[in-house]
């Protein structure tokens, strides 16, 4: 009888927490609302997608568990929320460093939710070479009984850095955290070849986007406005070049 006891009570926890988890998946997708939002808007106006992809995840009553454990606090529901912060994590991977700013620029501008944490592993990234812009934000859910205020981990990084950390990721599980040291030295030369490709291809862009918004300069200005019964039409000035010539010819 005695032996089960364990057991039953680490159901009741499951069942408990499995309801508490909730509020934590309506504010997962609220954030991935607003991220697909932001998405649309800008392929609309701007022709132009400064998120690769998006990626979520609830964190499992045993990995919730654990963390409280290792983190020596006890059990109770409000410990849980007030001591473990990344229950809810949401990863956007963008193209280019400067979208990282950009999106997460856009995120504070959005006055119901709450930055209550920036990381920024970018301008100082961690010592093994890892980089992303963290954020820790408060998003409010609308339960049947009342407002609750629920923290989401935002990573945003680009694809390079996403690469590195999911790799980093896999060699550190393998290796059961002991990883060896040219392996470390090995990943950190990775890290800082990442980073440098990405400044590389953020010059690029910046080029391509500079010669883009000449270009389209170049033709308005090449836009002339002709009337036609009334109407004002736009055309280039090379085909109502074309036109006058077409004219001229036929006098
Ligand atoms: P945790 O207790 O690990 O959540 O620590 P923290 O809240 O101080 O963490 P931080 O904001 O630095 O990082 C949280 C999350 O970022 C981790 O759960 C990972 O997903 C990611 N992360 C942070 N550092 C590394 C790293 O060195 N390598 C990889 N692959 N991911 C990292
Ligand atoms: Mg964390």
């Amino acid at each position: 009888m005695n032996t089960n006891y364990p057991m039953e009570q680490f159901k009741m926890f499951k069942n408990t927490i499995t309801r508490f988890l909730m509020a934590y998946k309506f504010a997962l997708d609220e954030m991935e609302t607003k991220i697909e939002i932001l998405k649309e808007e800008f392929h609309l106006l701007h022709d132009y997608n400064p998120i690769e992809h998006t990626k979520s995840r609830l964190k499992s009553p045993e990995s919730i568990m654990n963390k409280v454990m290792r983190k020596g606090c006890d059990l109770s529901l409000d410990n849980i929320r007030n001591n473990i912060k990344d229950i809810a994590g949401l990863r956007i991977t963008c193209s280019f460093i400067s979208d990282i700013y950009r999106i997460s620029d856009m995120l504070h501008q959005h006055h119901d939710l709450r930055i209550v944490e920036v990381k920024d592993y970018i301008k100082d990234p961690k010592p093994n070479g890892y980089q992303s812009l963290h954020l820790l934000i408060e998003v409010p859910v609308y339960m049947s009984n009342g407002l609750e205020r629920i923290f989401v981990e935002v990573q945003i990084r680009t694809i390079a850095m996403d690469f590195w950390a999911s790799l980093e990721h896999k060699i550190f599980y393998k290796y059961n955290e002991a990883v060896p040291l040219h392996l470390l030295q090995e990943l950190k030369s990775a890290a800082e070849s990442a980073n440098a490709l990405d400044r590389q291809m953020e010059r690029l862009h910046r080029e391509i986007s500079e010669i883009k918004e000449a270009h389209a300069e170049a033709e308005n200005e090449q836009l002339k406005r002709i009337m036609i019964s009334n109407q004002q039409f736009q055309i280039p000035a090379a085909l109502l070049e074309l036109i006058g010539d077409v004219g001229d010819e036929k006098k």
